[in-house]
């Protein structure tokens, strides 16, 4: 099958087109052919070995066997199954979150039944469907299980226009919240589309002196700070940081301090949020907003433009025709 796969970190240029076996599923395991996939941002800095930390995960020197083949969301059909498989049979449209294992960015992927994947409503598209994956689940563990918003709060998020950002405006708007956005000028009026009552445009305009108060804050693109947002939040509020390491050690320290508190982590098991994902998209509820798409022999070229750190919602690759 065809594959990309990265044997260093560095620049988009390590990605490299290869043939690889076909996997074949074992146990629970499907066999999925991937038709289409995405370039996030988390796995450009995957490629790059960033942050440093992250290497203690994916390899110290260069990325262990396991993680070469880059891919975290897809869409695509079952073509086999294992023989222990109940959930799903061939034929069935699926789409999903292949986790710390990655492994989209190739024409077939084995997963086990019982990761993050279910099927696909009938009438929404391969890329839609993969493009819809991590934002939306990442956006959902944090608004909904961390900071579990309801309606009448304030929820100001930060990156509005990203992945997680287009998918987080809609989520807090869906569940009753007044919501305010930061991005750029050029996005301001898809944002506002999107559900945000009132955008910042963060090269204009600062959101911590906008005498603003907020339930949530959820900096969805880390260009903020637990510091710099503390102005704008209500006395119980809460600050959701996507990234950095020392926001973790701000959660710790802020559940036993009183006032706002940090509240972050990663969105690792993603079934209950592809459900409703399921449900939103087969029903229209859900604006999967796709910036560009690029065959799968051109995903250098995504890699380059997903490194700019100006995406517009998502950037899908196309591994096989529909
Ligand atoms: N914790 C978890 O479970 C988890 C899961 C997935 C991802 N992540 C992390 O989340 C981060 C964001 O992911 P993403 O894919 O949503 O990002 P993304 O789509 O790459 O975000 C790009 C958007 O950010 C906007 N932006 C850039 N600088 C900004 C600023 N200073 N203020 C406001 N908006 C700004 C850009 O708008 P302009 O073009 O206008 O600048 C662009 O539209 C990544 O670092 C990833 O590693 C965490």
């Amino acid at each position: 099958m065809r594959a990309v796969m990265f044997k260093a970190y560095g620049p988009p240029e390590v990605l490299t087109q290869v043939d690889l076996p076909t996997p074949v599923p074992r146990g629970d395991q499907v066999l999925i052919r991937v038709r289409a996939t995405t370039v996030t941002s988390a796995e450009c800095g995957m490629r790059r070995g960033e942050p440093r930390w992250g290497r203690l995960i994916l390899g110290p020197l260069r990325p262990r066997p396991g993680v070469r083949v880059l891919g975290l969301e897809f869409a695509g059909d079952v073509t086999a199954v294992g023989p222990a498989a109940r959930r799903y049979a061939v034929g069935d449209r699926v789409f999903g979150f292949t986790g710390f294992g990655v492994g989209a960015n190739a024409e077939y992927k084995c997963l086990s039944e019982r990761a993050s994947l279910i099927t696909m409503p009938p009438n929404v598209g391969y890329p839609e469907a993969a493009a819809s994956v991590d934002g939306f689940t990442t956006a959902w563990y944090f608004l909904r299980e961390l900071a579990r918003v309801r309606p009448g709060q304030r929820v100001l998020v930060i990156g509005g226009s990203g992945s997680i950002g287009t998918y987080a405006v809609q989520l807090a708007r869906q569940a009753g919240a007044t919501v305010h956005a930061v991005c750029g000028g050029r996005n301001v009026k898809l944002v506002e589309s999107l559900g945000a009552e009132r955008v910042f445009d963060y090269t204009a305009e600062d959101f911590t002196t906008s005498g603003e108060r907020y339930d949530a804050v959820f900096d969805t693109v880390g260009r903020s700070s637990f510091a710099r947002c503390r102005p704008v939040l209500a006395p119980r509020g809460c600050y959701l940081p996507t990234t950095g390491l020392v926001n973790n050690v701000l959660a710790l320290r802020t559940a036993v301090t009183g006032g706002p508190r940090v509240r972050t982590g990663m969105s690792v098991r993603k079934h209950a949020a592809l459900a409703e994902l399921r449900e939103l998209i087969g029903q229209g509820r859900l604006r999967v907003v796709i910036d560009r798409s690029y065959p799968l022999a051109e995903i250098v070229e995504a890699h380059r433009y997903v490194d700019g750190g100006h995406k517009v919602g998502n950037v899908t690759i196309t591994v096989a025709e529909d």
